[in-house]
């Protein structure tokens, strides 16, 4: 608890894109799952396939009912937040 919470942007989420370095969107918010890896019930392969990114999409097509918010209390990093443009 008392963790620090910072938004992320897409770019950032790229970078953790590893089993040892996971960190996932879901439904705008971004959390860290690599500890979760191990745990999760559908293995480590299923979960890396959303690793690194929004994987909004693919968590609702397997299970949707899933209540990751509080499976992932202490694994949350923040919000996404869209990359800003670049200056002109
Ligand atoms: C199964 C949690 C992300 C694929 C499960 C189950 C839980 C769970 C609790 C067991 C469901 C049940 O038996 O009713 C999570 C959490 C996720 C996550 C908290 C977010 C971090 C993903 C992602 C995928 C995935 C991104 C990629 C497609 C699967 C599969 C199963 C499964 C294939 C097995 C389904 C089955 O055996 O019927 N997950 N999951 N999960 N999950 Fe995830």
């Amino acid at each position: 608890t008392g963790g620090r919470v910072v938004p992320v942007t897409r770019d950032e989420l790229a970078r953790h894109n590893r089993v040892d370095d996971a960190w996932m969107a879901i439904r705008g918010r971004v959390f860290n799952v690599t500890r979760y890896m191990d745990f999760h019930p559908g293995g480590v392969e299923e979960l890396m396939r959303g690793v690194g990114r929004d994987a909004t999409k693919l968590f609702d097509e397997v299970h949707a009912w899933v209540n990751y918010p509080q499976l992932l209390n202490k694994c949350y990093v923040g919000p996404l937040k869209e990359n800003l443009a670049p200056r002109l």
